[in-house]
């Protein structure tokens, strides 16, 4: 059996929403400590919608199609929806993920959630901390 599904490769070869938002409303990035990748994701926010994401992504193929998939899950969707994104869901809309590059995905609901938690903090918006976490020690990283 093949290691990476048809639709990973896909994301991978043909990733979608990748580049810059200028003046973006929120800018997530986070970084898996141990294997050095990074994911960088802005977002164009207009009455609590996700009108345009857009991600850069220094790392694996997995990283880049869970990217690619994240940004097209959420991608016009309400803020609080993209909130409940989880990286379980990223990897089932890719058909699965290995079982060492599943902590790729989770890449991409951090860098998500760090988007929107910086566009909640530069209006001011009050927001349920316990919804994000604590990227310094999330017990994610990759052991690959
Ligand atoms: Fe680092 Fe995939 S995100 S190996």
């Amino acid at each position: 059996m093949a290691l990476y599904s048809e639709t990973v490769m896909d994301h991978f070869r043909n990733p979608r929403n990748v580049g810059v938002i200028e003046n973006a409303d929120g800018v997530g990035e986070v970084g898996n400590a141990k294997c050095g990748d990074i994911m960088k994701i802005y977002l164009k926010i207009k009455d609590d919608i996700i009108e345009d994401v857009k991600f850069e992504t220094f790392g694996c193929g997995s990283a880049i199609a869970s990217s690619s998939m994240a940004t097209e899950m959420i991608k016009g969707k309400p803020l609080s929806q993209a909130l409940t994104l989880t990286n379980k869901a990223v990897a089932e809309a890719l058909d699965g993920l290995p079982a060492h590059k599943l902590h790729c995905s989770v890449l991409a609901e951090e860098a998500i959630k760090s988007a929107i938690k910086d566009y909640y903090d530069k209006n001011g918006i009050e927001y349920d901390h316990s919804q994000f976490p604590d990227c310094e020690s999330c017990g994610h990283c990759c052991e690959n």
